[in-house]
């Protein structure tokens, strides 16, 4: 642990920590349900103690992916997903105090460090910014700050200003293996400008904010479909700067909704508008989340199937799809989680009628994700909290598991909602 990590972290906590919960439910008035509140914080009680118990079984220099057939599955620090076990540990020593959990969590973000310097894809955000910037938000450590930066220098070199976008892979096969996309970017991309957006504003150097923009405006222009659902992968020309493949990598067909793909998007336009104040970001924002929201597919607890358009008429897959062997289609908790985040914090920039919609809908979402058959009781995944996540259907990796990143979003979202008050 770095020397001000805790005097710091409760000066940093005074001066600069506003929870965009709170922002929705003070403007508006918002009344939060005392039950759902009384859940939560048990359920945050309760995954201090599972986050414990996975720590015991986390292998050194290992961070946690899922739970599968009674084994801990875990990765490296140079996977997409290596920043949400930090990050989560973060905001579970913000809720508890606890040392136990304290040290867990500034021994495990130490191990990112390198990653600083990453720049063979664009997940530096997620990487750094979940695990680094909830480090930094706690402590306001100088050291950790600097690394934020030198990780956004890295993404910024993917960053092509004839697409106007961040190139999130370096190259990638159709998932129907006839085409090579050599300029891929996913809707995932939107939630990695964070770390952009955060590096201007400790730098004062503008271009990571307006490379930011530029990817936001070009994402708007060509990922999102008339409706405001949301392609996956687009593949771009470099020379005329347009997209020439609209397809999908871990959704059900080129033209469906990849629920998680849909929950980056209303997640990344609600950020780059409290960003930038834009209102075409937050009108962005706000029809994606309309699309998952009122979705007829959206089951009634609010999880949505892990595509909104698995068997639907009209949605033919471009893989080896065998509906034999999904005898009920998966749910996806994981697009839930990071959805009901980003609600809580939608809900503070619109009006009163559209932020009671969000703000109930992510209240919905979480009294399902605290609840059976989606939240684990004690050791049974290993302490992983929610069950039920798709990582890759497509791909066959990770169906119906828990996820590091549902359980990362599970908790930003309950903590956005108990700081309300
Ligand atoms: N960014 C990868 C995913 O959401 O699966």
């Amino acid at each position: 642990m770095k020397r001000n990590t805790v005097t710091g972290g409760i000066l940093f906590l005074l001066i600069a920590c506003i929870p965009h919960g709170l922002i929705a439910q003070q403007k508006h008035k918002l009344r939060r349900d005392p039950a759902l509140l009384q859940t939560i914080e048990s359920s945050l009680r309760e995954s201090v103690n599972q986050y414990k118990a996975l720590a015991r079984q986390l292998p050194p220099g290992q961070m946690p992916r899922t739970w599968e057939n009674g084994r801990l599955m875990t990765v490296a620090n140079n996977s997409w997903i290596s920043g949400f076990y930090p990050g989560a540990l973060m905001y579970l020593f913000e809720f508890s105090k606890d040392t136990a959990i304290q040290r867990e969590a500034f021994e495990r973000v130490a191990l990112m460090e390198p990653m600083k310097n990453l720049t063979s894809h664009h997940d530096l955000g997620f990487m750094m910014y979940c695990s680094y910037g909830n480090a930094y938000r706690l402590t306001g450590n100088e050291e950790y700050k600097k690394i934020l930066v030198r990780a956004a220098q890295s993404l910024a070199t993917r960053f092509d200003p004839r697409v106007g976008c961040i190139k999130s892979w370096n190259g990638i096969k159709s998932l129907d293996g006839k085409q090579y996309f050599t300029f891929p970017v996913i809707i995932d991309n939107m939630m990695n400008l964070e770390l952009l957006f955060f590096a201007s504003k400790v730098t004062g150097d503008a271009y990571f904010r307006d490379i930011a923009i530029k990817h936001s405006e070009t994402t708007l222009q060509h990922h999102l479909r008339p409706d405001f659902s949301s392609y996956h992968v687009l593949n771009y020309d470099v020379e005329t700067g347009l997209p020439v493949n609209k397809e999908t990598h871990q959704g059900f067909s080129n033209n469906s909704t990849w629920s998680r793909g849909q929950a980056w998007g209303i997640y990344g336009f609600t950020m780059v508008f409290r960003e930038t104040k834009d209102k075409r970001f937050l009108e962005a924002a706000c029809k994606l989340a309309d699309h998952f929201i009122d979705h007829p597919n959206l089951p009634a607890d609010k999880i949505p199937y892990w595509d909104f358009n698995v068997n639907q008429p009209g949605f033919v897959p471009q893989w080896n799809y065998d509906p034999a062997k999904y005898p009920e289609v998966p749910r996806d908790a994981s697009a839930a989680a990071i959805t009901a985040s980003a609600l809580i914090e939608l809900a503070g920039y619109v009006d009163k009628k559209l932020a009671q919609k969000y703000f109930g809908a992510a209240e919905a979402m979480l009294k399902s994700l605290s609840s059976p058959p989606y939240r684990t009781s004690g050791t049974e995944a290993g302490g992983m909290l929610l069950k039920h996540g798709c990582g890759g259907v497509p791909g066959n990796v990770e169906v119906d598991v828990p996820l590091t990143y549902a359980d990362y979003y599970y908790v930003e979202a309950m903590m956005r909602y108990r700081n309300g008050k």
